[in-house]
Protein backbone atom coordinates (compact mmCIF):
# COMPACT_ATOMS: atom_id res chain seq x y z
CA UNK A 1 0.00 0.00 0.00
CA UNK A 2 1.70 3.45 -0.70
CA UNK A 3 0.73 6.50 0.99
CA UNK A 4 -0.12 10.03 -0.85
CA UNK A 5 0.09 13.99 0.73
CA UNK A 6 -2.98 14.52 -1.36
CA UNK A 7 -3.49 17.91 -0.26
CA UNK A 8 -2.11 20.53 2.11
CA UNK A 9 -2.78 23.72 3.74
CA UNK A 10 -1.42 26.32 6.28
CA UNK A 11 -2.86 29.45 8.32
CA UNK A 12 -0.93 32.54 9.84
CA UNK A 13 -2.03 35.13 12.22
CA UNK A 14 -2.82 38.10 10.60
CA UNK A 15 -0.68 40.72 12.64
CA UNK A 16 3.45 40.70 11.39
CA UNK A 17 5.90 41.84 13.92
CA UNK A 18 9.00 43.39 12.25
CA UNK A 19 12.62 43.43 13.55
CA UNK A 20 12.02 47.78 13.43
CA UNK A 21 9.12 47.11 16.27
CA UNK A 22 11.58 44.14 18.04
CA UNK A 23 14.15 47.18 18.24
CA UNK A 24 11.17 49.42 20.31
CA UNK A 25 11.35 46.15 22.45
CA UNK A 26 14.78 44.69 22.99
CA UNK A 27 18.01 45.88 22.24
CA UNK A 28 18.50 44.35 19.20
CA UNK A 29 18.44 45.88 15.42
CA UNK A 30 17.36 44.77 12.17
CA UNK A 31 20.76 44.58 11.01
CA UNK A 32 22.01 41.97 13.36
CA UNK A 33 18.94 39.27 13.00
CA UNK A 34 19.08 39.56 9.44
CA UNK A 35 22.98 38.98 9.18
CA UNK A 36 22.61 36.39 12.08
CA UNK A 37 19.57 34.13 11.10
CA UNK A 38 17.43 35.42 7.86
CA UNK A 39 14.82 36.71 9.44
CA UNK A 40 12.78 39.88 8.62
CA UNK A 41 9.15 39.56 10.00
CA UNK A 42 7.21 37.43 12.11
CA UNK A 43 3.44 36.44 12.48
CA UNK A 44 2.40 37.05 16.08
CA UNK A 45 -1.45 35.40 17.44
CA UNK A 46 -3.98 37.77 18.45
CA UNK A 47 -6.35 37.44 21.68
CA UNK A 48 -8.28 34.92 20.98
CA UNK A 49 -6.50 33.06 18.61
CA UNK A 50 -4.62 29.79 19.79
CA UNK A 51 -2.88 26.91 18.66
CA UNK A 52 -5.99 25.19 17.66
CA UNK A 53 -7.07 28.34 15.62
CA UNK A 54 -4.50 27.82 13.22
CA UNK A 55 -4.30 24.33 13.59
CA UNK A 56 -8.17 24.01 12.35
CA UNK A 57 -7.74 26.18 9.88
CA UNK A 58 -4.81 24.92 8.13
CA UNK A 59 -6.55 21.89 8.44
CA UNK A 60 -9.49 22.85 6.64
CA UNK A 61 -7.42 23.97 3.59
CA UNK A 62 -5.46 21.08 3.36
CA UNK A 63 -8.90 18.99 3.66
CA UNK A 64 -10.33 21.15 0.87
CA UNK A 65 -7.42 20.31 -1.73
CA UNK A 66 -7.33 16.86 -0.93
CA UNK A 67 -11.63 16.62 -1.51
CA UNK A 68 -11.80 14.53 1.90
CA UNK A 69 -14.95 15.43 4.17
CA UNK A 70 -13.97 15.87 8.16
CA UNK A 71 -15.87 12.98 8.67
CA UNK A 72 -14.10 10.72 6.31
CA UNK A 73 -10.74 10.96 8.42
CA UNK A 74 -9.50 8.19 10.81
CA UNK A 75 -6.22 9.94 12.52
CA UNK A 76 -5.36 13.52 13.38
CA UNK A 77 -2.23 13.91 14.71
CA UNK A 78 -1.16 16.81 15.71
CA UNK A 79 2.91 18.26 16.34
CA UNK A 80 3.21 21.37 19.07
CA UNK A 81 5.13 22.56 22.09
CA UNK A 82 2.32 25.07 22.66
CA UNK A 83 -0.88 22.92 22.76
CA UNK A 84 -4.46 24.96 23.79
CA UNK A 85 -3.67 23.25 27.43
CA UNK A 86 -1.35 20.87 29.22
CA UNK A 87 -4.67 18.26 28.25
CA UNK A 88 -7.14 17.24 26.81
CA UNK A 89 -5.19 17.37 23.22
CA UNK A 90 -5.06 20.20 21.30
CA UNK A 91 -5.64 17.61 18.70
CA UNK A 92 -9.17 16.57 20.10
CA UNK A 93 -10.11 19.96 19.89
CA UNK A 94 -9.24 20.80 16.27
CA UNK A 95 -11.53 17.35 16.05
CA UNK A 96 -14.35 19.49 17.36
CA UNK A 97 -13.66 22.20 15.17
CA UNK A 98 -13.64 20.86 11.86
CA UNK A 99 -16.34 18.52 13.06
CA UNK A 100 -14.35 14.89 12.31
CA UNK A 101 -16.37 12.72 14.09
CA UNK A 102 -14.98 9.63 13.11
CA UNK A 103 -11.31 10.08 13.58
CA UNK A 104 -9.14 9.55 16.53
CA UNK A 105 -7.33 12.48 17.78
CA UNK A 106 -3.61 12.96 19.73
CA UNK A 107 -1.18 15.48 20.21
CA UNK A 108 2.85 14.53 19.47
CA UNK A 109 5.66 16.57 21.13
CA UNK A 110 8.62 16.45 19.00
CA UNK A 111 9.32 20.10 18.83
CA UNK A 112 10.70 21.69 15.96
CA UNK A 113 10.47 17.94 14.54
CA UNK A 114 6.75 17.17 15.09
CA UNK A 115 5.35 17.36 11.77
CA UNK A 116 7.93 14.71 10.28
CA UNK A 117 7.54 12.72 13.37
CA UNK A 118 3.39 13.10 12.15
CA UNK A 119 4.51 11.88 8.49
CA UNK A 120 5.95 9.04 10.39
CA UNK A 121 3.59 7.85 12.36
CA UNK A 122 0.61 8.49 9.52
CA UNK A 123 2.50 6.55 7.02
CA UNK A 124 2.65 3.55 9.40
CA UNK A 125 -0.71 3.37 10.15
CA UNK A 126 -1.86 3.70 6.39
CA UNK A 127 0.57 0.96 5.18
CA UNK A 128 -0.62 -1.62 8.02
CA UNK A 129 -4.13 -0.77 6.51
CA UNK A 130 -5.18 0.73 10.18
CA UNK A 131 -6.30 4.13 8.54
CA UNK A 132 -6.81 5.11 4.95
CA UNK A 133 -7.23 9.12 5.71
CA UNK A 134 -5.04 10.72 8.14
CA UNK A 135 -4.59 14.54 8.80
CA UNK A 136 -1.04 16.22 9.98
CA UNK A 137 -0.28 19.19 11.55
CA UNK A 138 1.94 21.08 12.98
CA UNK A 139 0.85 23.97 15.20
CA UNK A 140 2.64 26.79 17.37
CA UNK A 141 1.68 30.02 19.45
CA UNK A 142 5.46 30.45 20.29
CA UNK A 143 4.81 33.49 21.20
CA UNK A 144 3.40 32.92 24.30
CA UNK A 145 5.95 31.30 25.77
CA UNK A 146 8.98 33.42 24.31
CA UNK A 147 10.37 35.88 26.93
CA UNK A 148 10.06 39.38 25.26
CA UNK A 149 12.80 40.20 27.80
CA UNK A 150 15.23 38.09 26.20
CA UNK A 151 16.69 39.03 22.62
CA UNK A 152 18.87 35.62 22.59
CA UNK A 153 15.55 33.87 21.67
CA UNK A 154 12.19 36.57 21.24
CA UNK A 155 13.69 37.54 17.84
CA UNK A 156 13.91 34.10 16.43
CA UNK A 157 10.17 32.69 16.68
CA UNK A 158 6.97 32.55 15.58
CA UNK A 159 3.20 31.63 15.49
CA UNK A 160 0.89 29.44 12.52
CA UNK A 161 0.57 26.32 11.29
CA UNK A 162 0.72 24.13 8.62
CA UNK A 163 -0.78 20.62 7.83
CA UNK A 164 -1.32 17.30 5.11
CA UNK A 165 -3.60 14.98 4.26
CA UNK A 166 -2.74 11.45 3.73
CA UNK A 167 -3.94 9.29 2.02
CA UNK A 168 -3.38 4.99 1.02
CA UNK A 169 -3.46 4.92 -2.47
CA UNK A 170 -2.02 2.23 -5.32
CA UNK A 171 -0.76 4.26 -7.40
CA UNK A 172 3.11 4.98 -8.08
CA UNK A 173 3.94 8.70 -6.60
CA UNK A 174 4.05 8.29 -3.08
CA UNK A 175 5.77 9.35 0.54
CA UNK A 176 8.79 6.94 -0.29
CA UNK A 177 10.64 6.94 3.16
CA UNK A 178 10.64 8.57 7.09
CA UNK A 179 13.37 8.54 9.22
CA UNK A 180 12.85 9.64 12.75
CA UNK A 181 15.83 10.08 15.90
CA UNK A 182 16.06 11.21 19.11
CA UNK A 183 19.07 12.09 21.51
CA UNK A 184 17.89 12.73 24.48
CA UNK A 185 21.26 13.58 25.97
CA UNK A 186 20.81 17.51 25.13
CA UNK A 187 17.41 17.64 26.32
CA UNK A 188 18.46 21.21 28.72
CA UNK A 189 19.92 22.30 25.34
CA UNK A 190 16.66 23.95 24.16
CA UNK A 191 13.17 23.70 26.94
CA UNK A 192 10.51 25.57 28.32
CA UNK A 193 11.30 24.75 32.26
CA UNK A 194 8.25 25.75 33.74
CA UNK A 195 4.33 24.90 33.73
CA UNK A 196 5.06 20.99 33.56
CA UNK A 197 5.38 18.41 36.78
CA UNK A 198 8.91 19.59 37.52
CA UNK A 199 8.08 23.68 38.21
CA UNK A 200 4.00 23.63 37.66
CA UNK A 201 2.39 26.49 37.05
CA UNK A 202 0.55 26.34 40.70
CA UNK A 203 4.02 27.02 41.98
CA UNK A 204 4.60 30.69 42.01
CA UNK A 205 8.15 30.10 41.97
CA UNK A 206 7.58 29.07 38.43
CA UNK A 207 6.27 32.35 37.26
CA UNK A 208 8.67 34.38 39.72
CA UNK A 209 11.96 33.08 38.46
CA UNK A 210 10.58 33.34 34.84
CA UNK A 211 10.96 29.56 34.43
CA UNK A 212 7.65 29.54 32.32
CA UNK A 213 9.94 30.79 29.14
CA UNK A 214 11.37 28.63 26.47
CA UNK A 215 15.39 28.39 26.97
CA UNK A 216 17.77 27.32 24.62
CA UNK A 217 21.81 27.32 24.09
CA UNK A 218 21.76 28.89 20.23
CA UNK A 219 25.57 27.87 19.49
CA UNK A 220 25.09 24.13 20.51
CA UNK A 221 21.59 24.01 19.29
CA UNK A 222 23.21 25.28 15.71
CA UNK A 223 26.04 22.79 15.61
CA UNK A 224 23.61 20.16 16.17
CA UNK A 225 20.93 21.08 13.85
CA UNK A 226 23.65 21.33 11.22
CA UNK A 227 24.99 17.72 11.79
CA UNK A 228 21.67 16.21 12.40
CA UNK A 229 19.75 17.53 9.48
CA UNK A 230 22.87 16.37 7.55
CA UNK A 231 22.86 12.99 8.80
CA UNK A 232 18.80 12.89 8.26
CA UNK A 233 18.94 13.76 4.67
CA UNK A 234 21.81 11.07 4.21
CA UNK A 235 19.55 8.21 5.73
CA UNK A 236 16.82 9.02 3.19
CA UNK A 237 18.98 9.29 0.50
CA UNK A 238 20.50 6.13 0.76
CA UNK A 239 16.92 4.28 1.89
CA UNK A 240 16.03 4.85 -1.70
CA UNK A 241 19.19 4.61 -3.51
CA UNK A 242 18.88 8.15 -4.16
CA UNK A 243 21.69 11.17 -4.56
CA UNK A 244 21.37 14.35 -3.95
CA UNK A 245 21.28 15.69 -7.42
CA UNK A 246 17.82 13.51 -7.82
CA UNK A 247 16.51 15.81 -5.52
CA UNK A 248 13.78 18.19 -7.27
CA UNK A 249 13.52 20.33 -4.08
CA UNK A 250 15.04 20.49 -0.14
CA UNK A 251 12.26 22.07 2.76
CA UNK A 252 14.27 22.08 5.94
CA UNK A 253 13.17 23.14 8.88
CA UNK A 254 13.42 27.09 8.94
CA UNK A 255 14.89 27.98 11.94
CA UNK A 256 17.73 30.44 10.38
CA UNK A 257 19.15 30.93 7.24
CA UNK A 258 22.24 29.97 8.40
CA UNK A 259 21.09 26.44 9.61
CA UNK A 260 20.12 26.31 6.14
CA UNK A 261 22.46 27.19 3.94
CA UNK A 262 25.29 25.30 6.21
CA UNK A 263 22.88 22.08 5.28
CA UNK A 264 22.50 22.49 1.72
CA UNK A 265 25.94 23.14 1.45
CA UNK A 266 27.04 19.87 2.83
CA UNK A 267 24.50 18.00 1.09
CA UNK A 268 25.09 19.77 -2.72
CA UNK A 269 22.16 21.10 -2.70
CA UNK A 270 21.84 24.52 -4.59
CA UNK A 271 19.56 27.51 -3.85
CA UNK A 272 17.68 26.51 -6.49
CA UNK A 273 16.65 23.72 -4.78
CA UNK A 274 15.74 25.03 -1.57
CA UNK A 275 12.58 26.57 -0.32
CA UNK A 276 12.55 28.75 2.26
CA UNK A 277 9.89 31.17 4.00
CA UNK A 278 11.70 32.32 7.32
CA UNK A 279 12.48 35.45 6.15
CA UNK A 280 8.72 35.76 6.50
CA UNK A 281 7.60 33.69 9.29
CA UNK A 282 10.41 33.10 11.57
CA UNK A 283 10.89 29.88 13.35
CA UNK A 284 7.51 28.34 13.50
CA UNK A 285 8.89 25.11 14.94
CA UNK A 286 6.56 21.96 14.12
CA UNK A 287 4.57 24.33 11.53
CA UNK A 288 7.63 25.23 10.43
CA UNK A 289 7.78 22.52 7.25
CA UNK A 290 4.09 22.09 6.58
CA UNK A 291 3.95 26.08 5.95
CA UNK A 292 7.05 26.17 3.86
CA UNK A 293 5.50 22.86 2.06
CA UNK A 294 1.92 24.53 1.52
CA UNK A 295 3.59 27.07 0.16
CA UNK A 296 5.54 25.50 -2.14
CA UNK A 297 3.27 23.27 -3.38
CA UNK A 298 0.30 25.79 -3.91
CA UNK A 299 3.13 28.24 -5.80
CA UNK A 300 3.29 24.91 -8.11
CA UNK A 301 7.02 24.87 -7.34
CA UNK A 302 6.44 21.13 -6.54
CA UNK A 303 5.05 19.32 -9.77
CA UNK A 304 4.10 15.66 -10.38
CA UNK A 305 6.99 13.47 -10.02
CA UNK A 306 8.86 15.68 -8.44
CA UNK A 307 11.16 14.42 -5.56
CA UNK A 308 11.08 16.11 -2.53
CA UNK A 309 13.17 15.73 0.71
CA UNK A 310 11.92 17.46 3.89
CA UNK A 311 14.38 17.84 7.23
CA UNK A 312 13.60 18.64 10.36
CA UNK A 313 15.74 19.19 13.69
CA UNK A 314 14.16 20.61 17.16
CA UNK A 315 14.44 20.30 20.65
CA UNK A 316 14.98 16.95 22.99
CA UNK A 317 16.84 16.74 20.68
CA UNK A 318 15.01 15.30 17.49
CA UNK A 319 15.52 15.17 14.19
CA UNK A 320 14.04 13.21 11.13
CA UNK A 321 13.83 13.42 7.55
CA UNK A 322 10.50 12.66 4.76
CA UNK A 323 11.22 11.81 1.19
CA UNK A 324 8.34 11.90 -1.08
CA UNK A 325 7.80 11.57 -4.86
CA UNK A 326 5.30 14.13 -5.37
N1 LIG B 1 20.29 41.33 18.95
C1 LIG B 1 21.55 41.80 19.16
N2 LIG B 1 22.51 41.07 19.75
C2 LIG B 1 22.19 39.83 20.13
C3 LIG B 1 20.90 39.28 19.96
C4 LIG B 1 19.95 40.09 19.34
N3 LIG B 1 18.69 39.66 19.10
N4 LIG B 1 20.90 38.03 20.44
C5 LIG B 1 22.13 37.78 20.91
N5 LIG B 1 22.91 38.87 20.74
C6 LIG B 1 24.30 39.04 21.11
C7 LIG B 1 24.72 38.12 22.22
O1 LIG B 1 24.35 38.64 23.46
C8 LIG B 1 26.22 38.07 22.02
O2 LIG B 1 26.74 39.23 22.60
P1 LIG B 1 28.08 39.14 23.50
O3 LIG B 1 29.13 38.65 22.55
O4 LIG B 1 28.26 40.55 23.92
O5 LIG B 1 27.77 38.18 24.60
C9 LIG B 1 26.39 38.20 20.50
O6 LIG B 1 25.13 38.70 20.01
C10 LIG B 1 26.71 36.90 19.81
O7 LIG B 1 25.84 35.90 20.29
P2 LIG B 1 25.91 34.44 19.75
O8 LIG B 1 24.94 33.60 20.51
O9 LIG B 1 27.34 33.97 19.67
O10 LIG B 1 25.39 34.65 18.26
P3 LIG B 1 25.28 33.60 17.12
O11 LIG B 1 25.99 34.07 15.94
O12 LIG B 1 25.55 32.22 17.62
O13 LIG B 1 23.72 33.67 16.78
C11 LIG B 1 21.68 32.53 17.20
C12 LIG B 1 22.78 33.40 17.76
C13 LIG B 1 21.00 33.28 16.07
C14 LIG B 1 20.66 32.21 18.28
C15 LIG B 1 22.30 31.23 16.65
O14 LIG B 1 23.12 30.63 17.61
C16 LIG B 1 21.25 30.26 16.21
O15 LIG B 1 20.52 30.51 15.30
N6 LIG B 1 21.21 29.08 16.82
C17 LIG B 1 20.25 28.09 16.48
C18 LIG B 1 19.15 28.21 17.40
C19 LIG B 1 17.82 28.03 16.77
O16 LIG B 1 17.57 28.33 15.64
N7 LIG B 1 16.98 27.54 17.60
C20 LIG B 1 15.65 27.40 17.22
C21 LIG B 1 15.08 26.22 17.80
S1 LIG B 1 15.91 24.78 17.37
C22 LIG B 1 15.63 24.67 15.86
O17 LIG B 1 14.56 25.04 15.48
C23 LIG B 1 16.70 24.19 15.03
Amino acid sequence: MNVRITGTGSALPGKILTNAELETLVDTSDEWITTRTGIKERRIAAEGEYTSTFAAEAGRRALEMAGVQPEELDLIILGTVTPDFPFPSTACIVQDLLGATNATAFDLSAACSGFIFGLSIAEKYLRSGSARKILVIGSEVLSRIVDWKDRNTCVLFGDGAGAAVLEASDGDHSLLSTHTFSNGTYWNLLYQPGSGSRNPATDSRTIDERRIYLVMEGNDVFKHAVRSMEEAAVKALDANGLAPADISLLIPHQANRRIIDATAKRLGIGPDRLFTNLHRYGNTSSASIPIALDEANRQGIIKPGSKLLMVAFGGGFTYGSALVEW
